[in-house]
């Protein structure tokens, strides 16, 4: 996959791995990574399919309707291309940490509906239910944060609170954070999850 990895000046911080929103690059979360940990690794992704020439990470039938088999389909092969990452950036495999938005975060909301261990934790900003009726792996407290708009027009509230509920039930341990500024991703919800992030993750 199309990336980028920047090395960490602290061996022991995370790895932050960026997935941006439809239409975006591997360029998009830079700016948002520096600020959340600048001594941390970032591997950044750009989205394997193109709607229209916008990068995404998997196709959609419409608007908020996902291609259920190619979702599973792509949540494995950037799990896969995370692994290798790992073997040839040699980064802890077990110490990654998501960040995404809007179709990022849904990938990476994926990858936790079907991946045991794929993810350390997780910050999704505007995410929505990836997938309905599977039971999801044990989550075994791993902190997710969660940036959500009470007037998100792709994500409604309910369905931001049907997402939490799942993942709480696999045992996630989910903190979440609301905006009232539709399906932007602001400077307060990030705020908010740097915030959360040196609460939770840095410790
Ligand atoms: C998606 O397709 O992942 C969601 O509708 C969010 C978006 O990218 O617009």
């Amino acid at each position: 996959m199309k990336h980028i990895f920047q090395k960490g000046s602290d061996p022991a911080a995370p790895t932050l791995l960026l997935l941006h929103g439809t239409g975006g690059t591997e360029e998009d979360l830079l700016p948002l990574a520096a600020r959340m940990d600048a001594s941390a690794s970032v591997l950044s992704v750009r989205g394997n399919i193109l709607e229209n020439g916008m990068p995404r990470f998997f196709r959609r039938l419409a608007e908020g309707v996902f291609d259920e088999a190619d979702l599973i389909v792509r949540t494995h092969e950037l799990h896969e291309f995370v692994d290798k990452a790992s073997t040839e950036y040699e980064f802890d495999r077990d110490n990654v940490i998501a960040i995404g938005y809007s179709n990022g975060a849904n990938i990476a909301g994926s990858l936790l509906f079907h991946i045991q261990h794929s993810l350390r934790g997780a910050i999704l900003h505007h995410p929505m239910v990836p997938r309905r009726g599977i039971e999801l792996p044990k989550l075994m407290a791993t902190p997710i944060f969660i940036g959500a708009g009470r007037n998100d027009p792709i994500c409604s509230p309910q369905e931001t609170e049907e997402l939490a509920e799942l993942l709480q039930g696999a045992g996630a341990s989910v903190t979440l954070h609301w905006e009232y500024n539709g399906h932007k991703l602001t400077g307060t919800e990030m705020k908010a999850a740097a915030d959360w992030y040196n609460e939770h993750i840095k410790k």
